[in-house]
């Protein structure tokens, strides 16, 4: 199957259950999504519904299922605050979000209620996403949203933002959240460069990646040979070092104000259990043009 023919993201959809797994049981004063569960099938939300139960199936396949929305549960929670308060503090009147998935924040951040959203994502998941839409039809807290479908490795981001009406000449919040992983350096940089030259003064770029780790590469890697489907459809391709990360971005022009681990997030939160070496592995950084 050629990229374009792919189906819709897995990993969106395990995200989305980590969140709504989450709602209400993590860092309650700083984090929520009800949003989450009303974009996921029934079937999807079996897991969910034992995750926040604390009750794990019987069966090898129905447990990793309810590991995975465990484990994402918690890394998905520093992720989300980090974000969220990133977006809140630096809210402008457009925001773009390269790599949507199932992201709620247009229908749930009242802050944005003077920002127009665009939500790009590759065309078989945001076909989905919107299909989802509008089975559970949440109300849009955004001033509006956008969608504009675009294939990181083969489209032309700044062409599809043009047609959707994003204005290169005022500020934008880029958020960048779970999706470097999956592209190749060159297409990280490729998108880099279309955003940079779209990036008016006084914008920023809020970004999630994922630094090298051996454990994290083992975790994975044992999940496929169990025959995750999730993880196998969905190869990282890139992981960066924070300085190598940093330096990347000054090249297009932003400066990282902040770079955290999510481990480091998670515990000003709440006391992450078990194995900490997703949240070790993943950041959040913030970063400013100009
Ligand atoms: C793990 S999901 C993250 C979704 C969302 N940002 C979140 O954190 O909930 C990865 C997302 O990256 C998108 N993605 C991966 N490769 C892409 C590509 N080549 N072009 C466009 N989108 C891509 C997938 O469609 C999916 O929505």
């Amino acid at each position: 199957m050629s990229e374009s023919e792919r189906a819709a993201s897995r990993t969106a959809v395990l995200v989305c259950q980590g969140r709504a797994a989450a709602d209400g049981r993590f860092a309650t004063d700083r984090f929520g999504d009800p949003v989450a569960v009303r974009l996921l099938r029934a079937e999807e939300r079996e897991a969910v519904d034992e995750v926040r139960a604390g009750t794990p199936p019987e069966g090898w396949r129905a447990r990793m299922a309810y590991e995975s929305v465990r484990a994402c549960a918690e890394v998905v929670v520093p992720r989300t605050v980090a974000i969220d308060d990133a977006v809140r503090a630096r809210v402008t009147g457009q925001l773009v979000i390269l790599g949507a998935g199932l992201d709620t924040r247009a229908w749930r951040l009242t802050e944005l209620a003077e920002t127009d959203v665009w939500e790009v994502d590759h065309p078989a998941s945001q076909r989905d996403k919107r299909a989802r839409l509008a089975e559970a039809a949440p109300e849009v807290t955004a001033r509006s949203v956008r969608f504009t479908p675009v294939d990181f490795a083969t489209d032309d981001l700044g062409a599809a933002l043009d047609a959707a009406g994003h204005d290169p000449a005022r500020p934008t919040v880029w958020l960048w959240e779970g999706v470097v992983p999956y592209l190749t350096r060159d297409q990280v940089r490729a998108t880099l460069s279309a955003l940079a030259a779209r990036t008016a003064p006084g914008s920023t770029l809020v970004l999630n990646y994922q630094a090298p780790s051996v454990k994290a590469a083992a975790g994975r890697l044992l999940t496929r040979l169990l025959g995750s489907a999730v993880t196998a459809g969905e190869p990282w391709r890139s992981l960066w070092r924070p300085r190598r990360m940093a330096s990347l971005l000054a090249e297009y022009g932003f400066h990282v104000a902040s770079d955290d681990s999510l481990f480091t997030l998670a515990v000003s939160l709440y006391s992450p259990a078990g194995g900490h070496t997703s949240l070790r592995s993943g950041r959040v950084a913030v970063a400013e043009s100009g």
